[in-house]
């Protein structure tokens, strides 16, 4: 163990001495989600993963104090939970000792649904449901309320990030928190435009080389989700969830719902997707009618 690690994290008659955990945490679930070895050791993967969520928490735990303020339960819903790290930590750093609320982790994999189900189980998070269900799908579920106060998606693939928005959106969410993920539709859209584009303007120059045009893609959209939630009545922050070398993909998206929609927002929104010959095939998605 490192000179520097110092007691932290404590149950089960366990200590484990590592200044990344906060106190209190539980050090069981963090081996039950295999981020902590069996001797209470963090290996650089696992480091980095525990980074990202202490970090996220630190945007996050804000937010739920605003919900809870008046005694409200605070719903979340994680958006393409994976083993669903996030969930589980938030439960046990924040839902755990508040006694109310509840979190919901909604994902496509059933394995992966099964074991957080059976996790939870033995846990004893007895506020924690996970559904086997797509992002989309979520939207009519009947297993969720009609509404979410929190909704967060981290690295939720492809346009998975943008069906997160579509269900904060349609369950008035207070605020969302997005870490969006690669993005392949709009670059495969800007592909298809390519012959157009080409004969336009010097900014042909990004359709030269796909590797651009996939990273173009990829920009474009978080600037269209942008623009979209503060069209919708979002305030939006960017920012970075951890330093570049953590992970490729560390865009932060924070909206939270102040009711004032910016007008100026959406015609942004539309005069981007014009430029980039875009309109007619993701003006609906980013919540543009003809
Ligand atoms: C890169 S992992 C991220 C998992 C987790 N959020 C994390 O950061 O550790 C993306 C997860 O989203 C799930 N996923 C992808 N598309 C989805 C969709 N449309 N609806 C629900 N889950 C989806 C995948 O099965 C996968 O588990």
């Amino acid at each position: 163990m490192k000179p520097r690690e110092r007691a932290a994290g404590q149950d089960k008659g366990a200590v484990v001495d590592l200044p990344e955990l906060r106190p209190g945490q539980s050090v069981e679930l963090l081996k039950e989600l295999h981020i902590l070895t069996r001797d209470g050791r963090l290996n650089q993967d696992s480091r980095r993963k525990l980074k990202q969520v202490s970090h996220l928490f630190q945007f996050i735990e804000p937010l739920l104090e605003e919900m809870a303020a008046d005694g409200h339960a605070p719903l979340l819903a994680d958006h393409g939970a994976g083993k669903s790290y996030l969930g589980f930590i938030l439960y046990d750093l924040y839902f755990k000792a508040m006694g109310r609320g509840h979190i919901y982790g909604i994902e496509t994999r059933a394995e992966l649904v099964e074991k957080s189900r059976a996790l939870a189980k033995r846990l004893g998070f007895e506020r924690m449901s996970f559904l086997n269900l797509s992002v989309a799908q979520s939207q009519d579920a009947a297993e969720l309320p009609e509404r979410i106060d929190l909704v967060t998606a981290l690295h939720a693939c492809d346009t998975a990030t943008d069906d997160a928005i579509a269900f904060g959106l349609q369950k008035h969410a207070r605020a969302m928190v997005l870490v969006p993920c690669c993005q392949a539709e709009v670059a495969a859209c800007l592909r298809a435009g390519k012959a157009l584009q080409l004969s336009r303007t010097p900014l042909a120059e990004l359709w030269r080389h796909p590797l651009h045009t996939r990273e173009l893609g990829s920009q474009i959209t978080n600037v269209l989700r942008c623009l979209h939630l503060e069209a919708s009545g979002y305030q939006v922050t960017v920012t970075e969830l951890v330093g570049w070398e953590h992970s490729m993909k560390n865009e932060l998206i924070i909206a939270r719902y102040t009711g004032q929609k910016k007008h100026s927002a959406t015609e942004r929104l539309r005069a981007i997707l014009q430029q980039f010959g875009l309109e007619s095939s993701l003006g609906p998605r980013f919540g543009l009618t003809a």
